[in-house]
């Protein structure tokens, strides 16, 4: 039987403008060159690209029940994910993300309104007595979760349940340590950027990681884009796994397709180096393509793409 994957997420929609210049300029009216519409959100893409992988996925979130809402989940459902635990409340708005794009940069502008929102009177009555694995994305967009997600992870693992998450940035600058480093003893892959989790610990070197980490946790993924990545398990054991050598066209939702190859991986069995590998591949892959979660691979395309990339 498939592995159900709960993804306990953020969404929004991205309208994306692009052309050679998009940079807005008061009083005035400028025509740009493309437009899109798409589902944006860390979470969203983990989830996409988890179902790409052929897992059993449930998105539980919440959208304002307004167009972008609908859309959101009308992609989800589209991209095999299961929104049926996707609430929509009245009272608030689906948030919206602006960004202007060229080739070489984006600006982004954040309208929040529902991302910060869920809540765990949205969270399904099933969850622990379905999920196989529990995993959030946004820890710091999450507002509302922050507190939560210790006794929901420490819920989890009673239930045998295994469990990750994945920062992003934080926008306020907190960084929020204390709670991080509380939330590891249950946390069965904390999988930040290498930028992010020195933020966290307050240090400046991959070296200086083990050092301040907790002796209270589980294993560790640090992504290092175009360095690759690092795991670090329970016993500080290292592995370092350089990044696949390719040309990159689009570096959007390479760390959330990192993070489903890595879920995906340890449902499947595969440990350690080859692990990492897996991974890899997920987060390089996601670079070969324009935007998040409209295309993602199927888990015969990650083995293709490991077959020439490693032979
Ligand atoms: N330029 C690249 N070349 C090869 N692999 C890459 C490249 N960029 C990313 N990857 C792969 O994807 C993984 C995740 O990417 P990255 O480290 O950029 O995550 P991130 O900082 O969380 O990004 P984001 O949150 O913007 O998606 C990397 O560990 C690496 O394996
Ligand atoms: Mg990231």
């Amino acid at each position: 039987m498939k592995k159900k994957i709960f993804i306990l997420g953020e969404l929004n929609v991205d309208l994306i403008f692009t052309g050679n210049d998009v940079t807005p300029e008061w009083n005035k009216e400028k025509l740009v060159d493309g437009f899109e519409q798409a589902l944006g959100s860390s979470s969203a893409i983990t989830a996409s690209c988890l179902a790409g992988l052929g897992f059993d996925v449930y998105f539980v979130g919440v959208v304002g029940d307004d167009p972008f809402g609908h859309f959101c989940t009308e992609q989800l459902k589209k991209n095999g994910v299961n929104a049926k635990y996707v609430t929509f409340d009245r009272n608030l708005k689906t948030g919206v993300t602006l960004s202007l794009s060229t080739n070489v940069d984006r600006a982004l502008l954040t309208y929040m309104g529902a991302i910060p929102k869920l809540h765990e009177r949205y969270l399904p009555e099933s969850l622990f007595a379905e999920a196989d694995h529990i995993h959030f994305g946004s820890y710091f967009l999450q507002e509302e979760m922050k507190e939560k997600w210790k006794e929901i992870f420490e819920k989890a693992q009673k239930h045998s349940i295994s469990t990750s998450f994945d920062t992003g940035w934080d926008p306020n600058n907190q960084w929020d340590r204390d709670n991080i480093i509380k939330l590891l003893e249950f946390t069965d892959f904390f999988i930040p950027s290498e930028k992010e989790l020195f933020q966290i610990l307050q240090i400046n070197g991959i070296e200086d990681i083990i050092g301040n980490l907790p002796d209270k946790r589980r294993v560790v993924a640090v992504k290092r884009g175009a360095e690759g990545s690092v795991l670090i398990d329970q016993d500080s054991d290292v592995i370092k796994e350089k990044a696949f050598e390719i040309l990159p066209v689009d570096t959007t939702g390479a760390g959330d397709s990192f993070n489903a190859g890595l879920i995906a991986g340890y449902l499947s069995g595969i440990k350690e180096r080859e692990l990492l590998k897996f991974a890899n591949a997920c987060g390089a892959m996601a670079t070969l393509r324009i935007g998040g979660a409209s295309s993602v691979p199927t888990w015969e395309q990650v083995e293709e793409f490991l077959h020439n990339h490693l032979s």
